[in-house]
């Protein structure tokens, strides 16, 4: 799916917030945080009030029915909070704020393309852009399994066993790929392999419990990427020679 218009920068006051409504009947908020907009849910994640009558001091958005607060810049929850800002990433084009194109690398991949736009779009508002340098190791065995990724650029290379020990999977990825995939699994809670950037590499962090989150609230797409999943794990078992 393509971008979508918002509404005129314009319409949005310095340290203020607007409530809009997409063409095909989406609603977000939008705030202008300093000049840099950002958009998100248009409701409160605690019950249906309106987050556009909440207050906002230019960073922080408090729901003023009972003084939940975000950090509009990544959703992120404060204070008593108990539950994260779903965010829609925005394109600014002139004087017009657009809803970004959902996906990038997430609609390229194996686990998540096609899947309806929204889902898609809130999946992409939970991935966190990280680029590391050549020979960096994103995990190691032990590590919380808390996040998974989707590779944008460069070559992961994985590693089984522990430091001298240690020897490659044999398994590589390519554009869109997912790894870390354990952080969607019940009963993984640690890594058993080591990542390791083969060359300098950008990848997508997103959390497997935000995640999975969002695909309870899609049960179709939640069947689609399980089962695409369950495949994944399969080929990897395969190849790493485990029965
Ligand atoms: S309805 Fe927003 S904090 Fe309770």
């Amino acid at each position: 799916m393509g971008k979508r218009l918002i509404c005129q920068v314009a319409d949005v006051p310095e340290n203020g917030l607007k409530e809009c409504e997409t063409g095909d009947g989406l609603k977000l908020v939008v705030a202008n945080a300093g000049g840099e907009f950002y958009g998100f849910q248009a409701t409160c994640p605690h019950q249906e009030v309106p987050l556009c009558e909440g207050l906002f001091d230019g960073a922080t958005l408090t729901c003023h029915m009972h003084l939940w607060q975000w950090d509009v810049r990544t959703g992120e929850a404060r204070g008593i909070a108990e539950a994260p800002l779903q965010l829609f990433p925005l394109a600014r084009e002139g004087d017009a704020l657009y809803l970004a194109a959902a996906g990038g690398a997430l609609d390229v991949g194996e686990l998540f393309n096609g899947l309806a736009g929204r889902t898609l779009e809130a999946l992409a508002s939970l991935a966190r852009p990280e680029a590391h340098a050549k020979g960096a190791t994103l995990y190691r065995p032990g590590d919380p399994a808390d996040d998974f990724f989707v590779l944008d650029a460069g070559r992961i290379e994985f590693l089984i066993g522990r430091g001298e020990r240690s020897a490659p999977s044999g398994f590589m990825l390519k554009k869109g790929e997912v790894f870390g995939w354990a952080a969607l699994l019940d009963g993984y809670p640690a890594r058993i392999a080591s990542a390791r950037c083969l060359e300098d590499s950008r990848i997508l962090r997103i959390n497997g419990k935000r995640a999975l989150a969002v695909l309870e609230q899609d049960s179709q797409a939640g069947f689609v990427v399980m089962r695409r999943l369950a495949a994944l794990v399969a080929r990897y078992l395969a190849t790493s020679g485990v029965k």
